[in-house]
Parts: structure tokens; C-alpha cells; sequence
């Protein structure tokens, strides 16, 4: 590919999705492009690029984009958060919203499903805590593939060995041959619409809390702040915004401050980071984790031995 192509390529995906495409991964560009090179028979990458630049193929510069996404995602993926979002967070606004009893939740880069329908899952297990409550949960991503999949609920052996503990597995799912479903009234608790974070969030409403979490890896500085700005305005005042392990708010925003004792949660700068005393000490009175939430080990967490061993039936964009 040409420099000119390459950095052609760079500029198209930063305004169209906001990845930061770094010079050193022209080999990204080879593996994911290719695969549609040959099914629009374009002959080389040369000729795709040659196609966007007309700027009239519309479906060739979304499929582009979407090809461009990595999309590896799994269930209860890294513990921790989802620790914290039944101890502590889900805890904190049982107690501020008791009034309303309403709980709204955006997973802004929901992928294939497995982050929000594991929110849902808890959320289920904690309708002792939630009796009577409402809960929304949308799931946005970019892609209309993974989302396509988020809603089918169906995942493969290999997809549930990782991180999703197998009380749970049991008690959530049914197998359909060699696929696992999970049962309708989890899947209905998410709701998944397609949407860009470069978008206006304007028609989202306010929210209690975000996860979005490993997207932001893949912007730029200014994209990120930009994002998290953003975000700020949707989030009530002691809402919690939550982030994936590599991320951070640190060095690019003042509007989320970090929660104390809790890696990857932040809170809105003003209200709710004056709460922090109190937030810190929150623990749910009474609240023991069930039997099937106990299970959520951290070896959970992790492909187990099995499961590294197993060829990833999945193609190689939805891997890391
Ligand atoms: C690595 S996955 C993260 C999935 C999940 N949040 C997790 O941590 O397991 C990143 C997702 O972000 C989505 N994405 C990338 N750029 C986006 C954008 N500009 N707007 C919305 N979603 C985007 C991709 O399509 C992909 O599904």
C-alpha cells in the first residue's frame, strides 16, 4: 500500500470512527481489508481505497469501518467492575434513587452483548435489593454486526467458558446444540440501538451509570476528552462512570475525578465526588453476594486452561 493510501486510510477511519490507526499497523489494515477485497472483488487494497475515495459507496466505507472495530469482548470481563457495580455502585443508588426507583444504565460499547447482559445478570440477582424497580439498559455500539449478534443472545461453547461462572451458565442459559441461549427474560432487560461515540449524545437522556470500557483505547487524546466530556453531561451528578482496566480520566479531563478504592469507577467532578466518604464506606447492609454471584472467581475471569486450548472459533477482528 502506498503512503498515500495508508494515510488516506488513517484520516477516513479517525473521522468515521475515531480509530487512531498508528503507522506501525499497516498489518491491521491487510488482515481485516482483504477479507472484503475479495468478496467485492475489487482485485487489490489499491482499488478499495480508490472506491472510498469517490466518497459514493456508502455500504463499502460502513463495512470498512465496522472491519476496522475489534470487538473481543466476554462475560463479567476483568471482575473487578462488576464487583463493584453490585457492591458498591448498585448499593449507592439503591439508596439515592429510593425514591424513584428507576436505574439507568449505558454500555456505550456493548459489542456482542457480553458486558451489558452480564449488568442484567446481577441486576437479576440483586432483585432482593431492587424489589420493584425499574432497570434500563442500553447497549450502542458502532457496529450493526456485533449488535445483530448482542441481540440473539447465542454464544458458543468457547464464548461462554470465558469469565462466566457456570452457576450462572446454568441458570441464565439454554444450550441449543452446540450454542448456548440466554433465556429471554435476561435478553429483554437490554435494549441495543446502533450508535457512534462521535455522534451527539443529545437524544440519550440522563443516565446512573456508564460503562464504557475499552473504547476509548482506540482514540486519540483529543477524541477520548472529547468523549468523556460529553459523557459528563449524561451522567446525573452522582452517577458513576466506568472505564476498562487500560483506561483512564487522569491527564485528560477534570470533569470525573477517580473513586477512591475503586480501580477503573469514576464520579462527575462537584456532587458526586464530594459524596466520596460516604460512597467509600457504602456496602450494601444485609446484602450478601448469592451463591451464583460467588462464583464470579477471578480465575472466572479468565479463559480456563480448557478454554485456552481451544482454537477461537471467532474471526480474528473479534480477538485482541
Ligand atoms: C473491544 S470492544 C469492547 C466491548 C466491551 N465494552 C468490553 O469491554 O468487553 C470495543 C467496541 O467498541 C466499538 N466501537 C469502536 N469505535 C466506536 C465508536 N466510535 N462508537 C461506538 N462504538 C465504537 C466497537 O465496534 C467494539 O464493539
Amino acid at each position: 500500500m502506498t503512503p498515500a493510501d495508508f494515510s488516506f486510510l488513517q484520516s477516513f477511519l479517525k473521522t468515521r470512527s475515531g480509530l487512531d490507526l498508528a503507522a506501525d499497523k499497516q498489518y491491521l489494515i491487510d488482515s481485516r481489508l482483504n477479507p472484503i477485497v475479495r468478496k467485492r472483488q475489487l482485485g487489490d487494497l489499491a482499488n478499495l481505497v480508490r472506491a472510498l475515495r469517490t466518497g459514493t459507496d456508502k455500504a463499502l466505507e460502513n463495512v470498512v469501518v465496522e472491519a476496522m472495530t475489534t470487538n473481543e469482548s466476554f462475560f463479567f470481563r476483568d471482575k473487578t467492575p462488576f464487583d463493584q457495580f453490585r457492591d458498591t455502585i448498585v448499593p449507592a443508588i439503591a439508596k439515592s434513587r429510593a425514591s424513584t426507583r428507576k436505574l439507568r444504565i449505558w454500555c456505550a460499547a456493548a459489542s456482542t452483548g457480553q458486558e451489558p447482559y452480564s449488568l442484567a445478570m446481577i441486576i437479576k440477582e440483586m432483585s432482593g435489593t431492587l424489589a420493584n424497580w425499574s432497570s434500563e439498559i442500553i447497549g450502542t455500539d458502532l457496529s450493526t454486526e456485533v449488535l445483530e449478534k448482542a441481540r440473539a443472545g447465542l454464544y458458543s461453547q468457547f464464548e461462554v467458558q470465558r469469565g462466566l461462572p457456570v452457576q450462572m451458565l446454568v441458570k441464565y442459559f439454554e444450550q441449543q446444540g452446540e450454542m448456548w441461549q440466554l433465556n429471554p427474560a435476561i435478553r429483554a432487560m437490554v435494549q441495543y440501538k446502533t450508535f457512534n461515540l462521535l455522534d451527539s449524545f443529545s437524544g440519550m437522556g440522563q443516565f446512573d451509570v456508564i460503562f464504557c470500557r475499552n473504547v476509548l483505547i482506540y482514540f486519540d487524546a483529543p477524541t477520548k476528552r472529547d468523549v468523556l466530556a460529553r459523557m459528563a453531561r449524561q451522567l446525573a451528578p452522582d452517577g458513576f462512570l466506568v472505564l476498562g482496566a487500560a483506561e483512564t480520566v487522569v491527564g485528560l479531563t477534570t470533569d470525573f475525578v477517580p473513586m477512591n478504592g475503586c480501580r477503573g469507577v469514576y464520579l462527575p467532578t462537584g456532587k458526586g465526588a464530594a459524596a466520596q466518604p460516604q460512597l467509600k464506606a457504602v456496602n450494601a447492609p444485609g446484602l450478601t453476594p448469592s451463591s451464583a454471584m460467588s462464583g464470579l472467581s477471578s480465575a472466572a475471569a479468565k479463559p480456563t486452561p480448557a478454554a485456552s486450548n481451544v482454537l477461537p472459533l471467532t474471526p480474528s477482528r473479534f480477538r485482541t
